[in-house]
């Protein structure tokens, strides 16, 4: 059960860092409360969980994803996953490609998923995460940044537009980058 807690202290215990493997079965939680909502979301659609996707590939040490995590009195409330990229789709969905020397590394970061537990959300949560998701890819040398959201998902696509992301329309969704 989940008990409310005033704003200004839960920003005030707020921390967003880098995932750590410890952080594993507190994000495995979030993924859960994700699937959840899709379900509901959208009706008449059978979810296959990615649980063991996140547990094998994603949140693996040592592959290309790279997620940041917001925690709160230590329990994960949130998450972005994102990873470099190298502009090409089917190659960047498939295949995990990491620089194979330290003189060469994609342009692109690509920010993939962002999901904060409901009770915590409209408080900046997602907003921290994005922003040590650009310090990252700053500090990593990557000259830009972009993410693809869906026109009905209002919150995310306020998030990034509080940011200063430059958007195109693709129909149904909406494709946003941001030189660094
Ligand atoms: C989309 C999502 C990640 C946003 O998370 P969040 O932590 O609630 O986002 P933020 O709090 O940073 O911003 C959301 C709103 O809170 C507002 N806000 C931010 N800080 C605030 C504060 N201290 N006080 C009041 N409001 C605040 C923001 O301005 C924004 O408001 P707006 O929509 O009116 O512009 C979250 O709703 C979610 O997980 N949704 C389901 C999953 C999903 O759709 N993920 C995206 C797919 S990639």
């Amino acid at each position: 059960m989940v008990f409310p807690i005033k704003r200004k202290q839960m920003m005030e215990n707020l921390e967003v860092r880098d995932y750590e493997p410890g952080d594993l079965e507190g994000v495995l939680v979030l993924v859960s409360e994700l699937e959840a909502e899709m379900s509901e979301k959208f009706d008449g659609v059978s979810i296959k969980s990615g649980g063991p996707e996140y547990r094998n590939r994603y949140l693996k040490p040592g592959n290309k994803f790279k997620t940041f995590v917001a925690l709160l009195d230590g329990r994960v409330v949130g998450y972005l996953l994102g990873w470099p990229v190298l502009g090409a789709p089917e190659v960047d969905n498939m295949y995990d490609v990491l620089p194979a020397s330290d003189h060469w590394k994609p342009a692109e970061f690509y920010f993939h998923i962002t999901f904060v537990s409901k009770p915590f959300r409209n408080r900046g949560i997602s907003k921290k995460l994005h922003l040590s998701a650009l310090k990252y890819a700053r500090e990593q040398g990557y000259k830009e940044v972009y993410a693809c959201i869906a026109k009905w998902n209002e919150k995310e696509l306020s998030v990034i537009r509080s940011l200063g992301f430059q958007e195109k329309d693709l129909g149904y969704r909406l494709r946003f980058s941001l030189k660094l």
